[in-house]
């Protein structure tokens, strides 16, 4: 599908994604805009577990294969 990890690398925006979208990994760490935080569908636990290990953890913190 056509999640942010996927749009980033079609629009030549470096972004890592070590794992493929499997949420095994946090390099596919994004902040997402204020304006589009509320937007979203919550995280699964799983992408919240990764997150707790991606380095400089924000409010904002979502992993780019997780939002579509
Ligand atoms: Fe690994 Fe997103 S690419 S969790």
């Amino acid at each position: 599908g056509d999640n942010v990890l996927y749009l980033a690398h079609r629009y030549e925006i470096e972004l890592e994604g070590a794992c493929e979208a499997s949420l095994a990994c946090s390099t596919c760490h994004v902040y997402v805009d204020e304006d589009y935080c509320d937007t979203l569908p919550e995280p699964l636990e799983e992408e919240e577990d990764m997150l707790d290990l991606a380095v400089f953890l924000k409010n904002n913190s979502r992993l780019g294969c997780q939002i579509i």
